[in-house]
């Protein structure tokens, strides 16, 4: 390799890929254990990031809504400072390529492996009625997502593990069987990325689809909606602010804090030495009003910039059909089409 070559190779980055389903407002738990990194990954990497709404089709969802929540959820991803012109952003749906290499890959997979899929499990039996073939190879979508791009690291959350394991295990099967073709993922887990839990039942990861809306925080929540749920935080009958074992609830609200706050927990537990866990919360929630405001003031007004929103997802979908084109022909000529 020539040594200009050589220097443009090693200053390359390595490609970021994650996405998101449309479904709901995303919480205070989706921005600190995942689009908040996304944000801060935007310098030393080369970043994409979508909404995942051919996943929702999995599970029944009214269309009209659906369609006002791919348009939010396009829009929130903006207002946490993903940036249309650091990152490739864009709508699964808008390019096609996914479902065509979702198809090519599935001859590749097996039912078995499918079967085995905790979240096909978990999720067939909560909706029992609706066990539809989508659910059952969602991760064959998920696995073209990534291929297509060639990314390197995916962050995903300890439930998406396993998917993108199988990913690499198709990728390999691919590799192996045709040549060399995908790179293989590796998860990504971010330096700072607590994983939040529910502020009612702290040993819970928190979740927007909680039956108690006390559980979790949206990132649109107002100051005073804020402020009251971590009022009412369950946590425990000690004093002492203090990170241990058993201390769910205290546990979480000290991670959201320092993260937030860009503290360890050894200088928050000294902040609040000699206070009472009402002070602390208070504190707490009045974080967590304080980063989210710039995020819901910006979400407000991206709502009324309809023809922006259009513009930036047409440009992102028109790049990503590009970039993804290059990885399907491939496998297309690869696995014997004409
Ligand atoms: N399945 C992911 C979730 O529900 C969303 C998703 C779809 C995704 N495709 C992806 C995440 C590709 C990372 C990479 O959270």
């Amino acid at each position: 390799m020539e040594k200009e070559e050589q220097k443009v190779e090693n200053e390359k980055k390595k490609r970021i890929l994650s996405g998101i389903q449309p479904t709901g407002i995303f919480t205070l738990g989706n921005y600190i254990g995942a689009i908040r990194n996304w944000e801060q990954m935007q310098e030393d990497f080369e970043c994409a990031y979508f909404i995942a709404d051919l996943h929702s089709l999995t599970v029944r969802q009214e269309p009209a809504k659906l369609r006002k929540q791919i348009l939010e959820a396009f829009a929130l991803l903006l207002a946490c400072g993903i940036d249309p012109k650091k990152s490739l952003c864009f709508i699964q749906s808008h390019v096609p390529t996914h479902t065509e290499l979702s198809w090519i890959l599935s001859g590749v997979t097996q039912f078995g492996e499918l079967s085995r899929m905790t979240q096909f499990k978990d999720k067939s039996a909560k909706h029992a009625d609706n066990v539809n073939a989508g659910l059952f190879t969602y991760p064959v979508l998920m696995a073209a997502d990534i291929l297509l791009y060639q990314a390197d690291f995916v962050p995903v959350g300890a439930d998406q593990k396993q998917h993108l394991e199988f990913t690499r295990d198709i990728a390999e099967r691919f590799n192996s069987r045709y040549s060399p073709t995908f790179t293989l993922p590796e998860p990504y887990i971010a330096e700072s990325g607590a994983r939040v839990m529910s502020l009612q039942d702290p040993t819970k990861k928190m979740s927007k689809s909680d039956e108690n809306p006390k559980a979790f925080v949206s990132i649109l929540d107002t100051p005073d909606v804020i402020m009251s749920k971590f009022k009412s935080a369950v946590t425990d009958s000690d004093t002492e602010v203090c990170y241990k074992e058993g201390k769910d609830g205290i546990n979480n609200l000290m991670s959201i804090y320092s993260v937030l706050n860009n503290k360890s927990l050894d200088e928050v537990e000294k902040e609040f030495a000699g206070k009472g866990y009402g002070d602390f919360k208070k504190a707490v929630g009045e974080t967590v009003v304080e980063a989210l405001r710039p995020i819901r003031e910006e979400f407000d007004r991206l709502k009324t910039e309809k023809a922006y929103l259009e513009e930036v997802y047409t440009e992102g979908a028109r790049n990503a059909t590009a970039i993804s084109s290059r990885t399907l022909s491939k496998v297309k000529r690869k696995v014997g089409l004409l």
